[in-house]
């Protein structure tokens, strides 16, 4: 029976099924949707029909089910216009490694990449595949291209797969396809699931159900920043701002899922970091300030890869006093600016290159903009990093204490790419997409292995300056 409430409450929603193994769980799928309120209707390939034949989904969605992409409606429409253009959302789960090459190249053989095409609305993939089949390339490149139309993957899950073998690729929980599906729509997917349960796939935590395909940051060492410094008034107050902490975290999470070793100096936040993480405290603008400096010493830094995503306070007061300031008479608070940490970390990077040599580590600066990202690319030249971040922190759904971030990324010899508000997750995977394709340019030895204190000067060659900086080949010693 459908419920009245409900996160997906009358959303229409089209649930493409496809020919794999796992077609199976989108009865379920359909029933978790339903339970949420939504008004479903279903699409299938010809090799789903194979799998699960139609009567089932027909009798649970109390509709026909059109898995000839020739096929009319009872009103003349055909199927696969009429649901591109009646629903709010398109969900394709699960989505076999032939739908998505098809897809990728807007091959429209069947009703539901037809439809996808014809469709303006968001459209959730949840892949499910062998293994060996999810991490080739050609998938690798076919998801990297439905990213690019803004479609939100729900990547598979390790386990045991149809084969017996071990391997990501096994459909994601229904619940997070569910909850993925609230998040396109505008929904709170973190609101209480009408049904919590699902007795097909288990996940624990996001971070122990991701696993990429690629590893491709194995030996490296990335540092994050996340959160937000406050800075103290007195022993009960301090200048703050609204960092959950998320997006930073976001970045640390898929970091360690591609084989990184990861340094997360945390602010103020209010999510715990992923656990595998090095985690070093740092409340304020100084104490960040602190850590930074302890990995980028004379020597040389101590890391591969440095992600500036924490909201550091900007002013801080000039005095703090030791004991609670009493309310009486008011009170005028006195502000000075922090140091740059970031633009500091960039210049301590040079100088050391500069003295030592070795490798110039990738940088990157998240920016909190609000009305324009005009003032981003003066901020990427400023900060002396290899990506600017931009969001607009005053945006729905972007910038602080959200699950979602929309931004823009800039970077110094490319043009700046806009991405589409995305989970903050699929944001960071952008993100270190783009970083690796940086660090396999610059080549180079990794510090991830190396212990701290242990880093060699002059390990490998020079990496390339910045744009308007001495290539190190070039500094002075
Ligand atoms: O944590 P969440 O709730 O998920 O929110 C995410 C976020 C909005 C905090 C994040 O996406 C973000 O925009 N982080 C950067 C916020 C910020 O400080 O922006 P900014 O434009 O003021 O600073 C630009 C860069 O310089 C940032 O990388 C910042 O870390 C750094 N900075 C800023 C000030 C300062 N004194 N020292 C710095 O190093």
């Amino acid at each position: 029976m459908r419920e009245s409430g409900g996160r997906l409450k009358n959303r229409r929603i089209a649930l493409g099924i496809t020919g794999s193994i796992a077609a199976y769980k989108a009865v379920e799928l359909l029933r978790l949707f339903q339970n949420e309120g939504a008004d479903v209707r279903c699409l299938m390939t010809t090799s789903a029909v194979e799998f699960i034949g139609t009567l089932t989904l027909e009798t649970l969605s109390g509709r026909p089910v059109d898995s000839d992409v020739l096929s009319l409606q009872g009103d003349g429409r055909i199927g696969h216009i009429a649901a591109a253009h009646d629903v709010e959302a398109i969900v394709v789960a699960p989505a076999t490694a032939h739908w998505l090459g098809a897809m990728a190249h807007g091959l429209a053989g069947d009703p539901i990449t037809a439809a996808c095409l014809a469709t303006s609305v968001p459209v959730v993939v949840a892949p499910a595949m062998d293994g060996g089949m999810f991490s080739h390339p050609a998938t690798q490149a076919n998801v990297a291209r439905l990213r690019e139309f803004g479609y939100r993957i729900v990547e598979p899950e390790t386990g045991v797969l149809a084969s017996g073998m071990t391997g990501q690729g096994r459909l994601a929980s229904l619940n997070r396809i569910v909850d993925a599906t609230v998040e396109v729509l505008g929904g709170d997917a973190s609101s209480a699931p009408i049904v919590a349960t699902s007795t097909v796939a288990t996940s624990t935590s996001p971070a122990e159900s991701r696993t990429p395909a690629r590893r491709d940051l194995a030996g490296r060492h990335v540092v994050v920043t996340a959160g937000g410094t406050a800075e103290p008034i007195d022993p009960v107050r301090f200048v703050g701002n609204r960092s959950s902490g998320k997006m930073g975290m976001a970045v640390a999470e898929d970091a360690l899922a591609r084989g990184a070793t990861v340094t997360l100096i945390l602010g103020n936040h209010s999510v715990e970091p992923p656990a595998l993480c090095n985690v070093t405290r740092a409340e304020t603008a100084a104490e960040m300030q602190a850590a930074l400096r302890a990995l980028t010493p004379p020597e040389g830094p101590r890391f591969d890869v440095l992600v500036m995503a924490a909201a550091v306070a900007d002013f801080r007061p000039r005095t703090t006093s030791a004991t609670k300031i009493g309310r009486e008479g008011g009170m005028t608070l006195e502000l000075e600016a922090t140091p740059d940490l970031l633009a500091e970390t960039a210049e301590r990077v040079r100088d050391s290159i500069r003295t030592a040599g070795g490798r110039r580590p990738i940088l990157v600066g998240f920016a909190a903009e609000t009305g324009s990202l005009e003032r981003a690319p003066e901020k990427l030249r400023a900060k002396g990093v290899d990506f600017l971040v931009a969001n607009d922190v005053a945006e729905p759904g972007s910038g602080f204490g959200t699950d979602t971030n929309k931004v823009t990324i800039f970077s110094r010899d490319a043009e700046p790419e806009d991405l589409p508000l995305l989970s903050k997750l699929e944001v960071a995977e952008l993100l270190l997409d783009r970083i690796v394709v940086r660090l396999a340019a610059a080549g180079g030895a990794a510090k991830g292995e190396v212990p701290a204190g242990e880093v060699p000067a002059g390990e490998a060659p020079a990496g390339e300056a910045p744009a308007g900086e001495a290539p190190a080949g070039e500094a002075k010693r």
